[in-house]
């Protein structure tokens, strides 16, 4: 691998014992040599999109923040529930926001990655493939496999010290993080 690869965070759940964010929590532990995992601030704050806020005021500094962010970023992981078969509203709203950052977007081009942690067992599936769609069509590469679906999260993790403890889930996702590493120095323009 050349040099670092510099990748970001984002987490799809607000709530505080999020098995989303125990997810991602694990990712600098597997992540392959040569591959730093930063978590970004979360979207909390971020209005809820109305294009007369962007009109009188501009894109939020928060908002910004994260578009840099990710603009600074080698690949991104979204790390996500499912929420009514389809991605969560608030990650939607980010996500809705920042496609209003232009030259640069921070997505065309950009390497992702998509993880999702459920109480059901289809571990989020479903809202994997709508991620994708919209993903796709702000022109980002989104990783095709391996797939990190996440089942019955509440007897892969230890809530009280937060760790990912199911062994066969840490190693798709080593194994997927080492995909998103070969799909980054695919992508990205030559140094
Ligand atoms: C509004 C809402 C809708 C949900 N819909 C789904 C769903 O469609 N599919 C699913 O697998 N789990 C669904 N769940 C259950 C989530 O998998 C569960 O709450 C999970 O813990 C959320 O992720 P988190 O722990 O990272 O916050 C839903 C939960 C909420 C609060």
């Amino acid at each position: 691998m050349a040099g670092t690869l510099n990748v970001l965070s984002i987490c799809g759940s607000l709530r505080k014992g999020s098995f989303n964010a125990i997810v991602e929590r694990s990712l600098p532990g597997l992540a392959p040599e040569g591959m730093s995992v930063t978590k970004a601030a979360p979207f909390r704050n971020f209005p809820l999109y109305d294009f007369d806020i962007q009109h009188e005021h501009g894109i939020p500094g928060d908002v910004v923040a994260m578009g840099k962010a990710i603009l600074a970023a080698d690949g991104v992981i979204i790390v996500s529930p499912e929420y009514n078969f389809t991605l969560p509203a608030g990650l939607k709203n980010a996500i809705d926001w920042l496609s209003r950052m232009k030259e640069p977007s921070p997505f065309n081009g950009k390497p992702f990655a998509i993880q999702s942690a459920a109480t059901g067992s289809l571990g989020g599936s479903r809202m994997q493939y709508h991620l994708r769609q919209v993903l796709g069509g702000l022109g980002a590469f989104v990783l095709a496999g391996p797939e990190i679906f996440i089942g019955q999260a509440k007897t892969k993790v230890n809530e009280e010290t937060r760790e990912l403890t199911d062994e066969t889930t840490r190693e798709f996702i080593r194994k997927q993080l080492v995909a998103f590493a070969a799909l980054i120095e695919r992508v990205r323009p030559q140094r």
